[in-house]
């Protein structure tokens, strides 16, 4: 049910510029003011959460590791510095690992029940981070290319990266790699949660939502591209006046493009608001970007009311020493008279 309401709800949304372009010819309104409101949206929103998230006082190191931490005799074990790094630079080092490659979504693991065996086996599962790499960097390459539309110049780079992504020289005009794996990777996240029960289960219209949205965005483009084959010069000229501050809208610009701006447009509107805020949060997340120095560096929160001296645990057991022993607990440090005792 999640999946249809977030279906019907983008088709809605395609329907809304279709209509309002096609015959109420609010072009300008389309065209101007709801991509302009929708960008400030995402700046405002954007800024105002990591922000809020960035002033969060942190006060203790809580890094989510997986491997051995800096040993005490490096001579017994060797640390695994990416996965569980004491120092800045190589929790850096462990941050671009995470940001670049999805190191941890890599180590995803996949549980069964091996009914024949009886046993629970956990398996390696490689598909997720394969799809979600596929999926990222297509959309950043294909956004990174999109900056052709809004630079009088294209940059040297932005060149080479449209000459690669069109490398295969499919068709006319030539077919873009990231159009294609675009799509797949985000069918693969889509499929993923309706045919696995137990990820349906949890699955909710926010997690359905992006994807219909985005794969709405990305197949109104590949629709302009390769079949409406729309005037992009005369975009071209409507998006460079715009960033100059002056608005016009020439005629004649397929609707098609009108339903792609308000698709972006909704997502620029959608994205401070909802889980996509990962994009910025990954890097304020203090489960990644602590070094693990418990054991070698004495934190001390900063809110301990001064006025409470610490208690430690030597100071705890002379306390309590004689009512513990008569209890039979363990003590590091046995009474006076005890050891005699016990020999006697
Ligand atoms: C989240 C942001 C966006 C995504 C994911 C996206 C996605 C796409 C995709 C997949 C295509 C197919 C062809 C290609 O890859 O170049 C495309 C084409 C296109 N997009 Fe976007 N788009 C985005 C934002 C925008 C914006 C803000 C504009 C308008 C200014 C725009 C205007 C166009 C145009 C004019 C085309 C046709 C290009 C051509 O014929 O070569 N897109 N878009």
């Amino acid at each position: 049910m999640n999946a249809l309401y977030s279906l019907v709800f983008v088709f809605a949304l395609v329907l809304i510029p279709l209509i309002g372009v096609g015959a109420a010819k609010l072009n300008v309104f389309f065209g101007i003011c709801i991509p302009s409101t929708a960008l400030l949206v995402f700046l405002a929103g954007f800024v105002c959460k990591i922000y809020g998230w960035a002033k969060r006082p942190v006060p203790f190191r809580i890094p989510t590791t997986g491997g051995q931490q800096e040993p005490y005799d490096t001579t017994l074990f060797t640390q695994n510095k990416w996965d569980n790094p004491s120092t800045g630079p190589q929790t850096v080092v462990r941050m671009l690992l995470e940001v670049l490659c999805f190191r941890s979504l890599f180590r995803n693991t996949a549980v069964k029940l091996d009914v024949k065996n009886n046993v629970v086996a956990y398996a390696s599962a490689k598909w997720l981070w394969l799809f979600a790499i596929l999926f990222h960097y297509s959309f950043f390459i294909i956004v990174a290319r999109h900056m052709r539309l809004f630079l009088a110049k294209v940059p040297m780079p932005l060149e080479w990266l449209e000459f690669g992504d069109g490398i295969m020289q499919i068709g006319i005009p030539r077919m873009y790699m990231s159009d294609v794996l675009i799509l797949v990777g985000l069918l693969f996240l889509l499929g993923r949660r309706l045919v696995d029960p137990k990820i349906r289960y949890i699955s909710l219209v926010n997690d359905y939502f992006p994807l219909f949205l985005i794969i709405g965005i990305a197949l109104s483009g590949v629709y302009m591209r390769y079949f409406a084959k729309v005037d992009v010069i005369a975009i071209k000229d409507m998006v460079v006046s715009l960033t100059q501050l002056k608005f016009k809208v020439p005629a004649g610009i397929d609707n098609s493009f009108y339903v792609h701006l308000f698709l972006v447009s909704t997502l620029l509107f959608y994205f401070p608001f909802s889980k996509l805020m990962h994009l910025g949060g990954v890097f304020l997340s203090p489960t990644r970007n602590l070094p693990n120095d418990t054991r070698i560096r004495h934190h001390e929160n900063p809110w301990n009311d001064k006025s409470i001296m610490p208690h430690s645990y030597a100071a705890y057991e002379d306390d309590f020493r004689a009512p513990m022993f008569e209890a039979g607990l363990p003590l590091e440090k046995l009474p006076e008279g005890a050891e005699e005792e016990a020999k006697a």
